[in-house]
């Protein structure tokens, strides 16, 4: 057994991928210093490890996807989380290690997108967004069978449990999102951007914060931090790194457009659905506010979104083209992650 430090343990034996995982994760409590201290014969051994949990996940290797995106969540924590004690922010090696983690997730990312789409897009501003919203449509995750079939109609209690613990790494940070995209943005687009947050902090109502809302869910569900942080699917780590990842590049804002715009525009029919099978299974009223509010409000923000954020960027070639990759990024990954929903709960 490797030392493991403060990580979650996760090694079992003959996985190397969780192995290489641990031993990193165990540094992430260090400080950077001292992690950067490490021989360039150690450095060089896990950098070679993480490329190649990125070739066995490029491969379609289960577990290494898990091992991928699990140790990026991880580190993502390092920037996104006010410390308990001494972290690794900082650290050199483990800046690399998460490049190497993040140009693998987003050359994954960019094999989903079917070849020429993104040329077929119109260059006029609003015939671009209506193009941009008949792609979802078209798109297999526009209406998928887990929302519309399985959730409305067939989810028990802990398949509902279990959804809203897959649905934290968006919905449950969704105003640090905002506030990490934020940064450096000028005009309208500030200006959406800081109205849809105030939206998020219950517009200085402190009960109606909406990760407040979010996290009233768990106390229905009785569900930990910990249990939380060890349910976590690959896919639903992904999304949760994609959001990350997009925010908080300035060089990726305008796919953080398009990620995020498109996460707001799905959500209304989505959260319809989870009304339902709550009301069906007569589930207390306070762990639904959230939902039913976003049904509303949501549509709201992807509206004031398209006009106020995407269409003056999309004047931009350069823009047209990434907010319609951030869009493609969040209609693929949300796909593989209902996908990867259905046979587990139809088991
Ligand atoms: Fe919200
Ligand atoms: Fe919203």
């Amino acid at each position: 057994m490797p030392e493991v430090g403060g990580s979650k343990g996760l090694t079992v034996p003959g996985d190397p991928f969780l192995s290489t995982v641990d031993r990193v994760c165990a540094w992430l409590g260090s400080a950077p210093e001292k992690v950067d201290a490490l021989s360039g014969a150690e450095r060089s051994r896990v950098l070679g490890e993480v490329a190649d949990i990125n070739a066995a996940a490029a491969s379609g290797d289960d577990g290494a996807l898990y091992a991928q995106q699990y140790l990026l969540d991880r580190i993502y924590q390092l920037y996104t989380k006010i410390p308990q004690g001494q972290t690794a922010e900082g650290s050199v090696v483990v800046y690399e290690i998460a490049r190497l983690l993040e140009t693998a997730t987003a050359a994954a990312q960019d094999a989903l997108i079917e070849p020429g789409l993104i040329e077929e897009a119109p260059t006029e501003p609003r015939e671009y967004l209506t193009w941009l919203k008949n792609t979802a449509r078209n798109h297999r995750v526009y209406k998928h069978p887990y929302y519309h079939d399985f959730i409305r109609n067939a989810a028990s209690h802990d398949d509902l449990r279990n959804y809203v613990m897959q649905e934290s790494v968006v919905d449950g940070r969704f105003d640090d999102l905002l506030a990490m995209m934020q940064v450096g943005t000028a005009g309208a687009a500030k200006m959406e951007i800081a109205a849809n947050f105030w939206d998020e902090m219950g517009n200085g109502d402190h009960a109606q914060v909406h990760t407040h809302l979010f996290n009233k869910i768990y106390e229905v569900f009785e569900i930990s931090e910990d249990e939380l942080s060890r349910s976590l699917t690959a896919t639903s780590l992904l999304n949760g790194n994609l959001a990350v990842m997009l925010c908080r590049q300035r060089a990726l804002y305008a796919e953080a457009v398009g990620f995020l715009g498109m996460t707001e525009w799905m959500a209304p029919d989505r959260f319809v659905q989870v009304v339902h099978a709550w009301e069906r299974l007569g589930l207390p009223e306070v762990g639904i506010t959230y939902h039913k509010l976003h049904i509303t409000i949501d549509s709201q923000h992807a509206q004031g979104w398209f006009h106020n954020v995407v269409l003056p960027a999309a004047e931009s070639a350069d823009m047209r083209r990434a907010i319609a990759r951030g869009i493609l990024w969040r209609l693929n990954s949300s796909a593989a992650y209902l996908d990867e929903r259905i046979p587990s709960v139809a088991a």
